[in-house]
């Protein structure tokens, strides 16, 4: 199989003081540790996107377990981060989820816009749900995406949970779903604790590391293909109006603002199927067929199956 390096080391700082490395297994993934600056952090940022909060309990996870090791640490979503504070940063950890087999455009758009990031340590996550899919090339997309803005990588993982991916459920599929009901557990928030120790370890002791994916065939179909397929076997995508609370969920949730709330219509063009509105609407009237059969939400799924996501006990 053909492997393909995502990493290279490529900012100037991994650059000045990395060993030569040659990639030449056939794994589908490999890190390699690559040598670097040490830093010890004091102030670190995570930033991701997050719809049904699987990302985000995994973000602020991070940023607490760094507070109560003394470094003054930020969690935000992306939309509300202030990027005039990201050059005070002196190490960075964005988290995605996966959605359509990649980090959402939306997103990746962004991390294109930040300012040259100068040799700061940087680490990605990902979360995904059941088996899922292009996980680790998900994750090592935000990762290059940094590197290319100049930052120096040390780390990257994945968190598995249940899938927020509503048409599933929705389809009668609830067995596909229920199999991951007991994740995120204590287990996830353990592995979410030794990632954030070991960006610190790695960032301290000057050990970057330099990632290689995989081809895989959801390469093929990541992205705008699976979006439009996907928003070809949806209808009757819109707010039915006698249902609605006026409480501004959808709105805010949608990536792209495609809700107008003076109108409560969807513009489906500029839609993209994330599924976010669905998701979380408190009331379901947020409507959308799929396959022509009515989808309903992550909250009402939870609800109907009397499911209670664990909260780490940092975060209550
Ligand atoms: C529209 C959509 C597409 C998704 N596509 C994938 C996928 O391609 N691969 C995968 O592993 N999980 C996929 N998922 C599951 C999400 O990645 C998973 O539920 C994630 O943890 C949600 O994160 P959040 O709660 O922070 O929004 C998808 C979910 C949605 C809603
Ligand atoms: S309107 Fe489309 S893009 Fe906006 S939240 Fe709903 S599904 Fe996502
Ligand atoms: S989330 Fe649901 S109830 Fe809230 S404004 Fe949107 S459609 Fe109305």
């Amino acid at each position: 199989m053909k492997r393909r390096t995502f990493l290279v080391g490529a900012s100037a700082v991994a650059a000045a003081v990395a060993a030569p490395w040659v990639v030449a297994s056939i794994d589908r993934r490999r890190i390699d540790d690559v040598r670097i600056l040490p830093v010890q952090p004091r102030r670190a940022a995570v930033i991701f996107f997050s719809q049904t909060g699987h990302t985000r309990r995994v973000g602020r996870l991070i940023a607490r377990h760094w507070e109560r090791q003394g470094l003054e640490a930020v969690a935000s979503d992306y939309r509300a981060f202030d990027l005039g504070t990201l050059r005070t940063f002196d190490l960075l950890v964005l988290g995605s989820p996966v959605n359509y087999y990649e980090a959402p455009g939306h997103f990746r758009t962004w991390i294109k816009s930040l300012p040259p990031l100068g040799g700061i340590p940087v680490a990605a996550f990902a979360t995904f749900g059941g088996k899922g899919g292009n996980q680790f090339n998900a994750a090592a997309g935000l990762l290059q995406r940094m590197v290319d803005r100049g930052a120096v990588p040390v780390g990257i993982e994945l968190f598995g949970n249940m899938s927020s991916f509503a048409p599933t459920w929705s389809l009668g599929n609830e067995e596909r779903i229920l199999a991951y009901s007991h994740l995120p557990d204590a287990n996830t928030w353990t592995a979410v604790r030794k990632f954030a120790d070991d960006l610190l370890g790695r960032v301290g002791s000057g050990t970057g590391i330099a990632v290689s994916g995989g081809w895989s065939p959801h390469e093929l179909i990541k992205g705008s293909i699976s979006i439009e397929g996907t928003k070809f076997l949806i209808g009757a995508h819109g707010v039915d109006a006698a249902a609605c609370v006026r409480c501004g969920s959808c709105f805010d949730v949608c990536p792209v603002g495609a809700i107008d709330p003076a109108t409560l219509t969807v513009d489906t063009a500029a839609c993209v199927a994330c599924l976010g509105c669905v998701n979380n609407c408190p009331t379901g009237a947020m409507r959308m067929n799929f396959l022509g059969k009515p989808v309903y939400g992550f909250k009402e799924f939870l609800k109907r199956h009397s499911i209670v996501i664990a909260e780490p006990p940092e975060l209550v």
